[in-house]
């Protein structure tokens, strides 16, 4: 079990284990600032979220998708996270540091050469390709959540507002306003439902634009003229813009999205294919090249991984796209199936090791007069006792690794009287208080109690 001290932030120090710096960024939720690795010197960037504000806002579902949507897209344009932790009143995300600030900076010094523009345009979309394969989508692009590391090549950060099917209906459709309003596709200011994938090739063109010309393409003072401008697509062409591009941005900036260009129709347009390091369109990052750095170069006890949690977590099945839209109560997919029984199924997130975690529910099965296997794969097994009218109940417990120190654990009754089922369910849920971070479709209880 982790014990207060260490979890709180003495000083300037998070957890005996990153230093933190200086601010690198502020929004309304979050603070980012710099932090080091105390053991390795390895910078990395520290967003801290203010709990309080973010329990009265309603906003801790996006914050779990932030999680979840980070640990799935690993690509080389991608910020990556490397970490949850938490105290009483923040929540830590650490992430990897991207040294040479905002995009944004670059072009408030004026627009760019029509190389750097395509490299950039390139990366961002290999990236966006890469996270619309895994079903995820950005909906916030804009310049200021494109990064530059050292070597100048592009990183999106920030994907608080991205969702999977969240929002989707029936007609399978996005219906959520997100984004900056410059960036925002006709379709989405209409509220009439959108294409995430759509959405964010928009934004692409609108971000090649603005590259491009050192401006954006649809601007007015009054937001209701910049809307009508965006939804009619009325576009100027600087003198210096290229025939191709401007072809190009024509088929992008399509007010019309099921006509608009896809990722793909983009990554074969010939203009998009100058120069294009072929490598990046197949660059995924190896999970194994990302874990151990941080849990092998760290030594207390909040990470470090005994032998045997390194066997436990090598034992966990990972998260499918399918898992984790299951994990947030906001992504609600029971009117996707006539035969639903999902709600039945609890599920908690843990901030917890593996070993905690299932020794915990070891001991609670035990109480509970429930005989504990543990299967391959992860798999944690509990039985009744007697054979009720429909046998014996069994039930499923599956450990999810979401990060090294965040896991999903989620129950399935596997056999057995439904009554009884819903018998040992209502006892297991105050008696596994200790290690629940929060179950699903509830706020987290506090901190305190846990750690
Ligand atoms: N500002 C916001 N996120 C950042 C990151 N990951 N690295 C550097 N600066 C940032």
């Amino acid at each position: 079990m982790v014990s207060n001290k260490m979890v709180e932030q003495k000083g300037n120090i998070l957890m005996k284990r990153y230093e933190i710096g200086k601010l690198l960024g502020q929004g309304s939720f979050a603070k980012v600032y710099h932090g080091r690795n105390v053991k390795n010197s390895q910078s990395v960037a520290i967003k801290v979220i203010d709990k309080e504000k973010i329990l009265k806002s309603e906003l801790m579902d996006q914050i779990r998708r932030e999680i979840s949507v980070m640990n799935l897209v690993r690509h080389p344009c991608i910020v990556q996270l490397y970490e949850v932790m938490a105290t009483k009143s923040k929540i830590y995300f650490v992430l990897e540091y991207v040294k040479g600030g905002e995009l944004f900076n670059k072009i408030r010094r004026g627009r760019l050469k029509e190389e750097v523009a395509r490299k950039y345009f390139q990366q961002l979309i290999s990236a966006i390709d890469f996270c619309h394969s895994r079903g995820v989508y950005h909906r916030d692009l804009k310049p200021e959540n494109l990064l530059l590391d050292e070597n100048r090549n592009l990183k999106i950060s920030d994907f608080g507002l991205s969702a999977f099917a969240e929002c989707k209906r029936q007609d399978g459709l996005l219906h959520t306003t997100c984004g900056t309003p410059a960036y925002v596709a006709p379709e989405v200011i209409n509220r009439k439902g959108y294409d995430g994938a759509k959405a964010d090739v928009w934004a692409c063109g609108v971000i090649l634009y603005v590259l491009l010309a050192g401006y954006l393409p649809f601007q007015d003072k009054n937001v209701m003229n910049m809307y009508k401008k965006i939804c009619r697509a009325e576009l100027k062409w600087p003198s210096w813009f290229p025939s191709d591009v401007r072809k190009l941005l024509r088929r992008i900036l399509d007010p019309n999205p099921t006509t608009r260009i896809s990722v793909s129709e983009i990554m074969e347009n010939p203009w998009f294919r100058v120069g294009l390091d072929s490598d990046l369109l197949n660059k995924t990052i190896p999970t194994e090249d990302v874990i151990p750095v941080h849990m092998d170069s760290t030594s207390d006890h909040f990470t470090k991984n005994t032998n045997e949690e390194k066997q436990a977590a090598e034992n966990l099945t990972s998260l499918n796209a399918f898992d984790i839209i299951s994990l947030s109560s906001g992504f609600d997919l029971s009117g996707m199936f006539e035969d639903d029984n999902s709600k039945e199924e609890p599920k908690f997130t843990s901030t917890n090791t593996v070993v905690t975690i299932t020794k915990k529910l070891e001991d609670v099965a035990k109480s509970l007069q429930l005989k504990f296997l543990k299967k391959s794969g992860g798999l944690l097994k509990m039985e009744g006792s007697k054979p009720g009218r429909k046998g014996v109940m069994s039930i499923n417990a599956e450990i999810f690794q979401i990060t090294p120190n965040f896991h999903l654990v989620e129950f399935t009754k596997t056999n057995g009287d439904t009554l009884e089922y819903q018998k040992v369910k209502q006892e297991m849920r105050p008696a596994l208080k200790d290690i629940v971070w929060a179950w699903q479709g509830e706020l987290p209880q506090p901190l305190n109690e846990q750690l």
